[in-house]
């Protein structure tokens, strides 16, 4: 069935459960897990009972849509997220970004887990993108142009909204939040970098690395949603001290940086 027909049909089925006005949609990502506790809920559907919605591979991420309000606001937030290296394609990782735009967000928060390629980042800290460089091998707009969506050609002068990066950056200094701003490098993954290509990210200007959020963020603009994306830094990626990784120390990292980047949230997302 045509993608556009897909959509619509998994935005009417979950129109046809309730009467829910969304103003923003959230990716719980690593770090942000937390975040859930904070919603009032008012609803949950389980991915697997909207139409046409991906299902979460990874046993860890529970795949459900929690509708519900944060900071006196209504909001959607996906807890569980599709990635590239799961197998999905870039139109499955970021059909739930079209999904939600339908249903009415006006805004996309998104957070992720990165390796800090700037040498002056330390685990945990966290990074709030202004800007990225897509490195990924697959782009979620090739194809025929949804035009009911947006242009063929969307503009990338401003993926990431200034403003919200503006009042975050306040936020985290008041909260005393260790807190950077950064260019963010998506790649495919899943395996980590080597050490020449953390030396590539560093010149080419990237201050971390991830294998989420680009895809989602290229179809939030191209749908002119704002959009507000935040790292956790969970290791580091010094090519000339590179330590091997372990998934362990990653979500330990993460989970240390969750408190800060939870906190930031709620308050950014109630001066929306
Ligand atoms: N690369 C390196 N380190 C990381 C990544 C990555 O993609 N994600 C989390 N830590």
């Amino acid at each position: 069935m045509e993608y556009t027909k897909q959509l619509h049909q998994a935005s009417n089925y979950i129109q046809s459960l309730m009467a829910f006005d969304p103003e923003f949609g959230i990716i719980l990502g690593t770090g942000l897990g937390a975040l859930v506790d904070k919603i009032e809920i008012e609803h949950t559907i389980e991915y697997k009972d909207i139409p046409h919605f991906p299902v979460s591979t990874v046993e860890s991420h529970s795949g459900r849509l929690i509708f519900g309000q944060l900071s006196g606001k209504n909001v959607i937030a996906m807890q569980g997220r599709f990635h590239h290296y799961e197998g999905y394609t870039m139109k499955q990782v970021t059909f739930p970004v079209r999904v939600m735009k339908l249903l009415g967000i006006r805004k996309l928060f998104v957070s992720n887990a990165a390796g800090g390629v700037n040498l002056n980042f330390q685990v945990a800290d966290l990074m709030i993108l202004e800007d990225h460089i897509d490195l990924s091998r697959e782009n979620p707009l090739t194809g025929a142009n949804l035009d009911e969506f947006g242009v063929r050609f969307p503009d990338m002068s401003e993926p990431y909204e200034r403003k919200m990066i503006v009042e975050a950056l306040q936020i985290a200094k008041h909260e005393g939040i260790r807190c950077h701003e950064g260019v963010y490098a998506g790649v495919s993954g899943p395996n980590l970098e080597t050490r020449a290509e953390y030396r590539f990210l560093r010149t080419i200007g990237a201050d971390a690395v991830g294998m989420s959020t680009v895809p989602e963020v290229i179809v939030a603009r191209h749908m002119n949603l704002p959009v507000f994306a935040i790292s956790a830094i969970t290791d580091l990626c010094d090519p000339d001290h590179l330590e091997v990784a372990e998934l362990s120390k990653i979500l330990a990292a993460a989970a240390k940086a969750e408190k800060g980047m939870t906190t930031l949230l709620q308050n950014l997302i109630a001066l929306q």
